[in-house]
């Protein structure tokens, strides 16, 4: 594979081992570029203005929604512009969720969510009186058919579960899941944040009723996500936000709204951050995203064979299917060995990783975190296990 170093700006300045791409990913000069443009040659508003340089905005802003929408094999219409993964995930929590689950049904969600999967539903349960389930997770802490088959019932009405998960990597079984649970009539949120940058996506194939990404992690800009919901659901739910450009006709008495996806899209939106988007799918895309999964697990297996032989590490997802090791080193608060790892550039995540169910069903106060992903390389993978032997070695002695 090429190196891609050279695209990242970021990279080509500053001597560093970046491996910190779940948290967010690098932006390569293409979309930064494509941003800068939007700013510097339009800069104007979308879908408002009756003049030339508001057309040609408009046009750029609504061409991302199809290259979107075929990225993940999507209709045009079914892709809602938001502000990242969390707030798509609460849209539907407050639309959906707020206006059809009622007391008694069930929701399953599980101990490997990250908290933008799994707080809102927590919150939809508490105030409709709902039972929120979690699917027990096997041994090594993976969510399985066999377990989800015990929590699955006739009054399950909402599955919320993620398709990678950000602390253990592992791939969660969502298709079979998405068919077990339409057999009981319950629909299927996908949070895909950790998926949609990693492997290749297909909302039809899988037949997931939501699904939900953020632009930052796909090498787009901060501030830009996607909800993806089926035409004849998103049809049926109303808007959370009132206000500009998702209006049809006002009155005193009544109010309508425009189609799909307009209705869910009041205010001006983030213009540059989907042009922004647009690019980085087209950027990832050229790549390959086959490529771009066996890249990262090349390099994560290569840094997890030397972690193995280390006495005094515990790796916590030893078959991990991605890019992610999760890890603690024997006596050494997570934040501790991120220090020694920022002191030789290697930037890692250390924490909770706003997934406290998991690190609590682990034991551990946190995680050390190493993602990798396609701009990395082999001297990468060499930096970080050197600061791990290192970090070791500097705790030994007390
Ligand atoms: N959700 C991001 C992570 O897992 C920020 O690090």
């Amino acid at each position: 594979m090429n190196n891609y170093k050279k695209d990242f700006e970021v990279l080509a300045t500053k001597n560093l081992a970046y491996l910190d791409s779940a948290a967010m990913a690098l932006k390569p000069r293409c979309v930064v570029d494509a941003v800068d443009n939007y700013y510097n040659k339009y800069g104007c508003n979308v879908h408002r203005g009756v003049y030339e340089l508001s057309y040609e905005a408009t046009e750029m802003y609504e061409s991302a929604r199809g290259v979107i929408a075929s990225f993940i094999g999507a209709d045009e219409e079914e892709i809602i512009f938001t502000k990242g993964t969390t707030n798509s995930l609460n849209m539907i929590a407050l639309s959906y969720g707020m206006d059809n689950i009622k007391e008694g049904d069930e929701i399953i969600t599980s101990e490997l969510e990250h908290h933008s999967s799994h707080m809102p539903w927590f919150n939809v349960a508490k105030r409709k009186n709902a039972t929120l389930k979690y699917v027990e997770l096997n041994e090594e802490g993976r969510i399985t058919i066999q377990n989800f088959k015990k929590v699955l019932t006739n009054k399950t009405k909402i599955v919320a579960l993620n398709y990678v998960s950000n602390v253990m990597g592992y791939i969660t079984p969502i298709k079979e899941i998405i068919k077990l649970a339409h057999e009981v009539g319950a629909i299927v949120i996908v949070d895909a944040a950790q998926a949609i940058p990693h492997m290749k996506v297909d909302v039809k194939d899988l037949d997931c009723d939501f699904l939900a990404f953020s632009g930052h992690k796909i090498c787009g800009p901060t501030g830009i996500g996607i909800l993806y919901g089926k035409k004849n659901i998103l049809n049926k739910m109303e808007p959370i936000e009132f206000g500009g450009d998702m209006a049809d006709d006002v009155n005193k008495n009544y109010q309508t709204y425009k189609a799909i996806p307009y209705k869910f899209e009041a205010g001006t939106p983030n213009v540059a951050g989907v042009i922004g988007l647009k690019e980085a799918i087209k950027y990832v895309s050229n790549i390959g995203m086959d490529n771009i999964a066996k890249r990262e697990y090349e390099l994560k297996k290569l840094a997890l064979d030397e972690l193995l032989k280390l006495d005094n590490v515990i790796v916590h997802n030893k078959t991990s299917e991605t890019g992610l090791i999760a890890f603690n080193i024997k006596g050494v608060h997570p934040h501790d060995a991120a220090t020694i790892f920022d002191k030789n550039g290697v930037c890692i995540r250390a924490g909770h990783h706003c997934a406290q169910l998991i690190t609590k069903w682990l034991d551990v106060v946190g995680t050390i975190r190493a993602s990798f992903y396609f701009y990395n390389d082999e001297e990468d993978v060499k930096r970080f296990v050197d600061s791990v032997k290192e970090t070791i070695e500097f705790f030994s002695q007390f």
